[in-house]
């Protein structure tokens, strides 16, 4: 049966544990997966800029010894003449075995995933989420921190615009003991559905701050974010926003020796150059990691739809 993944929360608990698993076996034995998706097709679909997050998939695809059809620009797709999310996806149906789809607008990938007669993959759809980063993110905590629970989370920067950001919230809200620390500029909090939909709901605490150094010494993990420019109305309030916040060696003086420092990447101005040789600087992992990630949901979705 065919199955898309347009929310982290589309996907139990119990099924990314199975990802999870799957991903880490991947890591172990390689060759076992080499050749997994052998005459299979992934379309990458990408009407919005992204590097690592098409990389990885095709990646994934590769490794998986599947084949990539690949969109990477909406200018010079048909999407510029006029077509539809809904038809570009029944066209795209017909030609490969999955789509991972990015989409500047709030729920494309929504859109797509009911018109598709093969499984659809939100690789981000606007300001809304981006549940494969989220998958990397996963990994990346559970293989630093060896559990999802009973962790204090920081999440710093743009928190209204942050999809990585939102979709992480959601999948951590669903374990036991851990609390978020929302720190951002008053004009980019986290905006008040996931707030009050998914922490204040669940009576999972919460404090909101703008100081960085306040919120250090308490943090078990922090996730960096870039100020989205593409998301602002304005530049003159991107130009005043953008550098709020820069973590740097003095910033992590306070900080647990454990600590996590995540972020989805790009990095901009967010994390000085310096923190990448601390032990504790995550980032870099969390791409290899999500790779991983994306090779574990391909193959799931893809067994799903032959069953
Ligand atoms: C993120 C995104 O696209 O939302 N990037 C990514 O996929 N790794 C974060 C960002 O662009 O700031």
């Amino acid at each position: 049966m065919k199955r898309s993944v347009i929310d982290i929360l589309d996907l139990t608990p119990a099924e990314l544990e199975e990802l999870l698993a799957t991903a880490l076996d991947i890591i172990d034995n390689p060759e076992k997966y080499a050749h997994a998706c052998a005459g299979k097709k992934l379309a990458t679909l990408f009407f919005e800029p992204s590097t690592r997050t098409r990389l990885s998939f095709e990646a994934a695809m590769h490794e998986l010894g599947g084949a990539v059809l690949s969109v990477t620009d909406a200018a010079s797709s048909s999407a510029s003449k006029g077509e539809s999310v809904s038809d570009t996806a029944k066209v795209v149906s017909c030609y490969a075995d999955i789509i991972a789809m990015r989409h500047p607008k709030e729920g494309a990938a929504l859109v797509a995933a009911r018109a598709a007669s093969i499984p659809v993959i939100n690789a981000g759809d606007g300001g809304h989420c981006h549940p494969t980063q989220t998958l990397a993110d996963l990994l990346t905590i559970r293989r630093q921190k060896g559990a999802f629970s009973g962790l204090t989370i920081g999440l710093c920067g743009d928190l209204k615009f942050g999809r990585t950001v939102h979709s992480l919230i959601n999948a951590m809200a669903r374990y036991e003991n851990n609390r978020f620390v929302l720190i951002s500029p008053d004009e980019l909090k986290l905006p008040s559905y996931v707030k009050k939909d998914v922490l204040a709901e669940r009576g999972i605490p919460y404090e909101q701050t703008t100081s960085l150094e306040d919120a250090m010494p308490q943090l078990d993990v922090l996730y960096m974010t870039r100020v989205q420019k593409e998301r602002f109305f304005n530049e003159e309030d991107y130009l005043r926003l953008k550098d709020s916040y820069i973590l740097d060696m003095a910033k992590l003086k306070n900080a647990k020796d454990d600590l996590c420092i995540m972020h989805p990447l790009p990095r901009v101005n967010e994390i000085a150059v310096e923190v990448d040789d601390d032990p504790r600087a995550c980032y870099f992992k969390q791409v290899l990691n999500g790779k991983y990630m994306r090779m574990a949901l391909i193959l799931k979705l893809l067994k799903e739809a032959a069953q």
